[in-house]
């Protein structure tokens, strides 16, 4: 049977017809009971290049010819993605300059089908089922020329569902599913707002796994894993229940021996428990067992403890001793519980302690291609910068997401996306023009997608809340058939109504998070400046769910792999130019305005590339750093600032804001200042006040502690010097000194460097401030969603006269911890101010990923400062670049 028709347009559709189709010897894909596999490639092409695409039943029967296809090798692509893996796109050329727009979007206006063949070993006794985990944005799925679901219920991307497909299993399958187009404002799927442009194909395709399992004649549901755990946490018993649903897929009863495990993953004796069960035919129930765990290791967040994780199995087996089924999972005993404080602000605690949240907003891959290795070392940067926490908004990825947070500690926060199909609510005053309000078809969706989302999360002891809205609350239909679906998995950690204060549904009450912007540039003194109402926007007190300065423009380095040479002469020359890698052209953040403002005001109109691009740095690490800061040193405050998310941590694409490293993990000036001001014990200064605050966001007992506070002029004169001894409280921001004073007759700029040292000596926080005569001065009353305008600029200006400084580096190997300690010293009188250092290899090319203890430092005059780095990933290392705003650039050989 010919299938389709020739197809000259695809470039690489010749090359590619060469691969290989035929599992015909192929190894059955599971061949025993409880075994789960994911179609491991696809072959796919447009409807509108293949013959007769609507007759899927027959694109279901072995034998068709695909030779033609679009191949991909691997399990989940969207038709995006897969394009990319087949090679018919390259995304470095993709993402260069403009060439994203130019990505013929009309090609996926019609269904694409994906096709794959596969082996089975069917037989008496044995059952089939075929599992998906959300298909974009509808499907009609075919095996063997028989339809298995059609679009109507394999609807929205987080609609799982599992098909009984034994009667349509035979030993050679063939598996056909047709997608159809996505539109955000009418599916249920990944949308990107104004994060960035959006895919051709809106993300369109099988993007999460489609999966086949064997089973006997019961069958699991996924494991949820219900703890109850005695205080003091740890050194009481904790119950332990393992749940699952069971199908028993026979039209008889079957009694079954259901057995309950659970071991800790550092090992010791396995608790192992059974009982049995009789299930009437054809029909589900839940299977319940409890026991008990003596000496629960208790799971903390990282900066607080140890994250013990224990393995729990479920098996299910016949009378005659066959296991027909098994659910497995990997939990964590922790407590969440979350309040609404006095305040009205929302304060989350983990194991029974008032946890602050600090963390950054995620994005995935534009084209939604999940890279675990990229995952793992994004969690590291994350817990590099302090933060203990990363909000995914609607984009809840897949479980190894989740397992490698629980390893490592990582809080995530999760919930559904906002503006666009998933919060058509009639109130909704923010929602694009075509949305309609859903209809009952769209809450049985909703329905399906909170449940399987749940039972994905459920045992994940990183997850510590799901938000079911995030700009808006879900309305009196939808509210309840989140809780429930939630409640039906177990679920026991927080619901949240929304991640803002508009409004909320009477079951849940108030979120106590704030969404109030700002999104762009502020000076730093916004997160200070709350008096005299303590309720200003996203000053520091309460929640912030998103918000920031809007930095996160990526080092010259990594502009380059992405701009033009006109794109990059754009950055500096048309300071108020549509740049196309920000946020889609309809936002108003498609431009750099203001920023690029507070930058010609506060520094003066750059020179060169160099200088603007430094000037950025400065300003992106000021403005990070002041938000983190912010909320840190008001943790104790009279309106407690209880947490802060970064909008945002990471970027879809290479872009050129809202990214605390950029889309290659080059990390610059908005990491640093994260870094800075998220630190576990620190000193910081608070802009309006002038106070300084010591800050210790750990657990631990109280110790003695000294601060040195010096001030410097712009020759580096000292023109203040004192020192305070303190006792740090764990767990507490407090004021320890004010430098009122000490800072009320500034010339034109000076710099302040706190040092907070323990009683050995030792520098625990090292921090300096550029400070002018005044500061900016914010016009609150004229503040927009997104951020608030400035009367009057701090003026900086002296900085660009600075002395040169003439800073020697000298470098060293760390044996005991893998890192590479870097030695700077300024050699002169004056301050060396803003001193960057880039690891490169011998070609020039940056070394990523790494991380560093500190970066871009200002000096003061003799002072010798040592960081180090450590290579993160296996790019040899060759030269460390230095600059500085008043230091030559100069290239460090290593040795
Ligand atoms: C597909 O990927 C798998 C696993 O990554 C690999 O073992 C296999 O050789 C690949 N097949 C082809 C045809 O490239
Ligand atoms: C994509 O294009 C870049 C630049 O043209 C090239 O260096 C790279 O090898 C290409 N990638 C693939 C996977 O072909
Ligand atoms: C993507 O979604 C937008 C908004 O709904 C729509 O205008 C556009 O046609 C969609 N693209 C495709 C390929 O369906
Ligand atoms: C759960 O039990 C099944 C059946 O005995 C076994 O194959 C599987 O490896 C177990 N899983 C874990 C995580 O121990
Ligand atoms: C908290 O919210 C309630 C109503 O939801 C309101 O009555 C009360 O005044 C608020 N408290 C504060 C401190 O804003
Ligand atoms: C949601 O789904 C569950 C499980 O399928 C079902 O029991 C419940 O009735 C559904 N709720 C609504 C309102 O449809
Ligand atoms: C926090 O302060 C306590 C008491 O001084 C100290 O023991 C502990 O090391 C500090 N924690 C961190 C992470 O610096
Ligand atoms: C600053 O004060 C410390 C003592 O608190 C003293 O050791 C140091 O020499 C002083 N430095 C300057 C430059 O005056
Ligand atoms: C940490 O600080 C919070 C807020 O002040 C307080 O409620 C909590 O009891 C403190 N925890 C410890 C262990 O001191």
């Amino acid at each position: 049977m010919k299938m389709r028709q020739g197809k000259a347009s695809f470039a690489l559709s010749l090359s590619l017809g060469l691969a290989v189709t035929s599992t015909a010897n192929a190894a059955a894909l599971v061949s025993s009971p409880g075994q789960v596999a994911a179609i491991p490639a696809w072959d796919l092409e447009s409807s509108a290049k293949i013959n007769d695409a609507n007759n899927l039943a027959a694109l279901s029967k072995t034998g068709v010819d695909t030779s033609q296809w679009n191949k991909v090798n691997v399990s989940k692509c969207t038709l995006m993605g897969c394009l990319l893996e087949a090679g018919v796109y390259n995304d470095t050329q993709l993402f260069y300059s403009d060439n994203l727009a130019n990505v013929d979007a009309e090609q996926f206006s019609v269904p694409w089908i994906y096709r794959k063949e596969f082996e089975l070993n069917p037989g008496s006794g044995k059952h089939f089922l075929l599992q998906t985990h959300g298909i974009t944005s509808r499907a009609d799925i075919y095996l063997n020329g028989k339809q298995v679901a059609d679009k109507s219920t394999q609807a929205g991307s987080y609609a799982g569902y599992t098909y009984d497909i034994t009667d349509l299993a035979a030993s050679s399958n063939a598996l056909a599913i047709r997608v159809y187009p996505t539109s955000y404002y009418y599916d249920f799927a990944l949308g990107w707002v104004d994060w960035n442009p959006w895919p051709a194909d809106n993300g369109t395709g099988v993007w999460r796994d489609v999966e086949i399992k064997q089973t006997g004649p019961v069958a699991l549901g996924p494991l949820r894993v219900v703890t109850q755990i005695g205080t003091p946490l740890g050194s009481k018993p904790a119950d332990v229940t393992l749940r699952a649903k069971a199908q028993n897929l026979e039209k008889t009863a079957v009694t079954i021996t259901a057995s309950g495990s659970v071991v800790a993953e550092s090992g010791g004796e396995p608790l192992v428990w059974s009982k049995k069960v009789t299930i009437p035919p054809l029909s589900t129930i839940d299977i319940d067992l409890t026991n008990t765990v003596q000496k629960p290791a208790i799971w903390w967040p990282a900066f607080w403890g140890a994250q013990p994780l224990y393995k729990a199995n479920l098996t299910v087996s016949t009378s005659e001793g066959a296991l027909s089924d098994f659910a497995g999972a990997t939990f964590g005993f922790r407590t969440v519980t979350s309040k609404v404080n006095s305040n009205n602000d929302t304060v989350f605690s983990v194991n029974g302690q008032p946890i602050q949240i600090l963390g950054g907003g995620y994005a995935p891959d534009m084209f939604l291609r999940f890279d675990k290795a990229k995952w793992e070392m994004e969690v590291k940067y994350t817990l590099d910068l302090g933060f203990n926490t990363i909000r995914l908004e609607g984009k809840n990825e897949h479980p190894e997401l989740y397992e490698i947070a629980d390893r490592l500690g990582l809080l995530l926060m999760v919930g559904w996306e906002c503006c666009d199909k998933w919060e058509a609510w009639s109130y909704n005053q923010d929602l694009a023009v075509p949305t309609p309000v859903w209809n009952d078809a769209d809450y049985v969706i909703a329905n399906a997608s909170m449940a399987h989302e749940a039972l994905m999360l459920q045992t994940h002891p990183s997850v510590f809340v799901y938000l079911i809205g995030s700009d808006y609350w879900p309305d009196t239909k939808a509210t309840p058939i989140y809780i429930n679906a939630l409640k039906a998995a177990d679920w026991q950690v927080p619901i949240l109504a929304s991640a803002s204060r508009r409004g909320y549904p009477k079951e849940l009450g108030p979120s106590g998070l704030k969404m109030e912007g700002p999104y762009d540039w502020v000076p730093p003194n916004y997160w200070y400046d709350i008096e005299p109402s303590r309720s200003r926007l996203g000053a520091a007190f309460g929640f912030g769910s998103e918000q920031s300065s809007g930095g996160g423009t990526p080092a010259l380095s990594s502009l380059k792999k992405f701009l033009s040479q006109s794109d990059l002469d754009d950055l500096w020359k048309n300071p108020d130019k549509d740049l196309f890698h920000m946020s889609r052209e309809t936002s108003q953040f498609h431009q750099r305005s203001i920023e690029n403002k507070g930058i010609w005001k506060r520094w003066g109109a750059p020179s060169s590339l160099e200088d603007y691009l430094t000037k950025v740095q400065i300003t992106d690490y000021e403005g990070s750093r002041a938000m983190f800061e912010g909320f840190s040193a008001m943790w104790n405050a009279k309106r407690p600032a209880t947490g802060v998310i970064y909008w945002m941590l990471t970027g879809a694409f290479p872009s050129l804001h809202w990214n605390i490293w950029d889309y290659y993990m080059h990390p610059a000036g908005a990491y640093f200042g994260a870094k800075m001001g998220s630190r576990l014990e620190h000193v910081a200064y608070d802009y309006v006040k002038k106070d300084v605050y010591l800050i210790n966001h750990s657990l631990d007992v109280e110790g003695p502690r000294s601060i040195s506070l010096q001030v410097i002029d712009t020759s580096g004169k000292v023109t203040y010097n004192n020192t305070v001894s303190t006792t740090t409280k764990a767990n507490t921001s407090k004021s320890i000194a004010s430098l009122t004073s000490a800072l009320n007759s500034i010339k034109d700029v000076v710099f302040l460097r706190l040092i907070l040292s323990d009683d050995k000596g030792k520098v625990l926080s090292r921090n300096v401030y550029w400070i002018a005569k005044s500061i900016d001065t914010l016009d609150w009353n004229n503040s927009d969603w997104f951020y608030t305008p400035l009367s009057k600029y701090a003026d900086y200006t002296a900085l660009n006269k600075l002395a040169t400084a003439n800073v020697s580096v000298s470098v060293g190997k760390n044996s005991v911890d893998q890192t590479t300690s870097v030695t700077l010293e300024n050699l002169s009188s004056g301050p060396a101010f803003f001193v960057s250092l880039n690891l490169v290899d011998s070609k020039g090319e940056d070394v990523v990923p790494l991380t560093w203890s500190d970066n871009y430092l200002t000096l003061f005059p003799k002072e010798k400062v040592t960081v180090a780095f450590q290579n993160l990933g296996n790019t040899e290392p060759a030269a460390i670049q230095v600059e500085g705003k008043n230091v030559a650039k100069a290239t460090v050989q290593l040795a």
